[in-house]
């Protein structure tokens, strides 16, 4: 199933491209490097995507913590939609639809009778543009940019998005998403979807690293995985990280693993505000997000099985951990979610800040 919608999404991207050539042909698929010492980025205008973070441990030793693949190639058979941007919608809509304004919108339903991640050939499935690509000087970026045309995957208007990955200081990394829409309202919700392992992409699973959300609640979903409209305590749950604890702590008492979103504590205003802080104690990395978005899904790679990832490894479930900062699932449908519609001379703008440190060596 999953290889025959991942080729499927290639032949529509084909075909797509064929009609659209000027679009979404002509910009070649590369891959980009940002570098601060010993730490170091990259990535690659298919999906927007992140595909290695190589960062030094508690003993100078370096290592790359995000799962991937050795070639670009590989990305365009993903299924998991390793280290990109998803959109124009990120996480699940109920039915596949939506109402907006008096129009019912029908969007490409890719996971039972929903949407996930904007459908068959979302953001992180198509070639970005690159407009910027700076290595020099005490902010290095890289800036790409998609335009979504009226009706792709069936939502309304076209869009225009980009998304600056900055390097900051020794050892920030910014992500600054931007949508405009440009003549029709429309959902935008977009999520950066690398997945975590500071032990090393190769390491084995992330249940004994430490996590620590600030998110008092979240948001319960149905056997689809579709969220109920509640906003729950996470008080006596499984799902209560607001003191640090190992991942694998209560992981058992859930079907999978994690894969829900967080209301966060910070509010749902523009402010930067603190999602999750990890430790890997082994290694002594740890890694500090904030966001402006206000929800984080909090998914430990549940469903990834037998994915042959960078030098031949092979990734099995819970081999890494992903913080998709976003609005909340199926906001589309639920009047008492954060709003995600933006309209015409509205932006939408959603940054994340990675910090990253060391512990001292043992
Ligand atoms: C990079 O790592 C090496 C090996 O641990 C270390 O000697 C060097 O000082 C580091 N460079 C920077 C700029 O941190
Ligand atoms: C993509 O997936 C197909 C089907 O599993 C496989 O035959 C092919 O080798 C893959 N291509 C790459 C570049 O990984
Ligand atoms: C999709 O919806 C149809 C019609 O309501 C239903 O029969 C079917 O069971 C649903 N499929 C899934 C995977 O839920
Ligand atoms: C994963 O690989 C193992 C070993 O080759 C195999 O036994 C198992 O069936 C595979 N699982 C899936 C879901 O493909």
């Amino acid at each position: 199933m999953v290889k025959v919608s991942s080729l499927l999404c290639f032949v529509v991207f084909v075909a797509f491209g064929f009609v659209h050539g000027s679009m979404a042909t002509t910009e070649e698929v590369g891959v980009y490097e940002l570098k601060k010492g010993n730490f170091s980025v990259k990535f690659t205008n298919w999906g927007a995507t992140i595909i290695s973070v190589v960062l030094p441990d508690k003993n100078g030793k370096l290592g790359d913590v995000v799962l991937g693949y050795d070639s670009v190639e590989t990305y365009k058979n993903d299924s998991g939609y390793f280290g990109a941007i998803v959109g124009r919608f990120a996480n699940r809509i109920g039915g596949a639809q939506f109402t907006l304004d008096g129009t019912t919108y029908k969007v490409v339903a890719n996971e039972g009778n929903n949407t996930l991640h904007g459908g068959l050939r979302g953001f992180s499935d198509v070639v970005w543009k690159v407009r910027t690509y700076k290595t020099e000087g005490h902010a290095p970026r890289v800036v790409f940019s998609y335009y979504s045309y009226d009706g792709e995957q069936g939502f309304p208007g076209d869009l225009f998005v980009t998304v600056a990955y900055t390097l900051v200081g020794d050892s920030y990394l910014s992500v600054r998403m931007r949508a405009k829409a440009l003549n029709k309202a429309t959902p935008v919700n977009l999520a950066q979807h690398t997945y975590w392992n500071l032990g090393g992409h190769d390491s084995g699973d992330i249940l004994s690293e430490e996590i620590q959300i600030f998110a008092s609640h979240y948001t319960p979903v149905n056997s689809q995985m579709i969220p109920t409209g509640e906003i729950v305590s996470v008080k006596g749950t499984p799902y209560d990280f607001l003191k640090p604890y190992t991942v694998g702590s209560s992981i058992n008492k859930l079907a999978n693993g994690y894969d829900i979103n967080y209301v966060l504590d910070g509010g749902a205003g523009k402010k930067m505000k603190p999602v999750a802080n990890v430790h890997d104690k082994k290694t002594g990395r740890m890694m500090e997000l904030w966001t402006t978005a206000p929800g984080v899904q909090f998914y430990t790679a549940n469903f990834v099985i037998n994915v042959t990832g960078k030098d031949g490894f092979v990734y099995q479930p819970h081999a890494a951990l992903c913080l998709e900062t976003q609005g909340f699932p199926d906001a589309v449908n639920h009047p008492n979610f954060p709003s995600t519609i933006v309209t015409p001379g509205q932006t939408y703008k959603h940054k994340m800040l990675f910090k990253f440190s060391v512990t001292a060596p043992s």
